[in-house]
């Protein structure tokens, strides 16, 4: 299967990635599928997208027309089966291997024979993904970056099974969705995210051990190494819970201290404190943005 057989990609999660992977694929051109499961997370999803779309257009990036056109080819669905009319899957669920690999397992059973499955974990192994389809061959990591409209990497993910030709395929797809496609091996938290997240998660231990304020971290990372927001904000971006995941997966899969999670991202996470999806994280929203 080539990039010119692609006409509809089905996203799986409508969460703060899956609206955005959903928006970048229906502005090149192809019809989306977008499935959740209940109707207030494609809502809220489609929301994102909109508020999106809005930034762009008020930046004379995108025209009205453009806008309303991207939304159109947008179906929202909560039927899995609907994946059938896929030509390629970008899975961007919760990030737990229970969770996805069961997915894969129904998209296996679901999809063309031929269809590619992508996920776009940020830290998990797509190899282990892999192995519970029974297209092990095309399975692929396609992970991009918050926020998905702004920044142009995708990292393309090599499990041990993946063949060069869905790489090759996925890189494509990447490539016209006007993204910066990088081929990378199935390492825990593949190139960025296995240097990102240890740097935040550094910041989090300096505001643990009052070496500085939220705001003074945050402030020194960007007047001193020219970073466009601080460690904590971006915490607060990604949110708590899905950098911890990743802290998580790097700290098992390495057993090397170095990767220990700063225990105040265990409390954030159990008050809720989440970052900007719930109003708190680092730095008060008042509201969720
Ligand atoms: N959709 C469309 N446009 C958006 C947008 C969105 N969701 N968010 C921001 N923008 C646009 C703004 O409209 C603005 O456009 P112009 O430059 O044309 O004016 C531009 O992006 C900059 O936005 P702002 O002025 O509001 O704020 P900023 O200068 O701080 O930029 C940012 C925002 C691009 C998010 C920037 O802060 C940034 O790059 N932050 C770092 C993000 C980062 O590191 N992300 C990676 C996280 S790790 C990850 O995602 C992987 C993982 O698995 C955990």
């Amino acid at each position: 299967m080539g990039l010119d057989d692609v006409k509809t990609i089905g996203v799986v999660g409508a969460g703060t990635m899956g609206s955005g992977i959903a928006q970048v694929v229906a502005a090149a051109g192809f019809n989306v599928v977008l499935r959740d499961v209940s109707e207030a997370a494609l809502d809220r999803g489609f929301r994102i997208i909109e508020r999106s779309l809005g930034k762009l257009v008020k930046k004379g990036k995108f025209t009205e027309e453009t806008s309303k056109g991207v939304l159109g080819r947008i179906r929202k669905t909560l039927n899995l089966q609907d994946m059938r009319e896929a030509d390629l899957v970008i899975e961007a669920a919760f990030e737990r291997m229970e969770v996805k690999k069961e997915l894969f397992g129904e998209l296996d059973k679901v999809c063309r024979p031929e269809v590619t499955l992508a996920s776009n974990t940020s830290s998990l192994s797509i190899t282990e993904i892999a192995s519970s389809t029974s297209r092990p061959d095309k399975v692929v990591g396609m992970h991009f970056f918050n926020p998905v409209p702004v920044l142009t990497l995708v990292e393309i993910v090599q499990g041990l099974t993946t063949s060069e030709e869905t790489m090759e395929l996925a890189y494509q797809v990447a490539r016209k969705l006007g993204k910066s496609p990088i081929k990378t091996k199935d390492q825990p938290g593949f190139i960025v995210n296995r240097i990102l997240v240890p740097y935040m998660n550094e910041a989090a231990f300096a505001y643990m051990e009052g070496v500085g304020s939220a705001e003074e971290i945050d402030q020194a990372m960007k007047w001193g190494a020219n970073m466009p927001i601080g460690p904590l904000a971006l915490f607060d971006l990604v949110g708590i819970d899905v950098a911890l995941d990743v802290l998580e997966v790097l700290y098992r899969e390495f057993g090397d201290p170095k990767f220990r999670p700063a225990p105040i991202l265990r409390q954030m996470v159990r008050a809720g404190y989440l970052g900007r999806k719930t109003g708190k994280g680092f730095f008060d929203y008042g509201e969720k943005v």
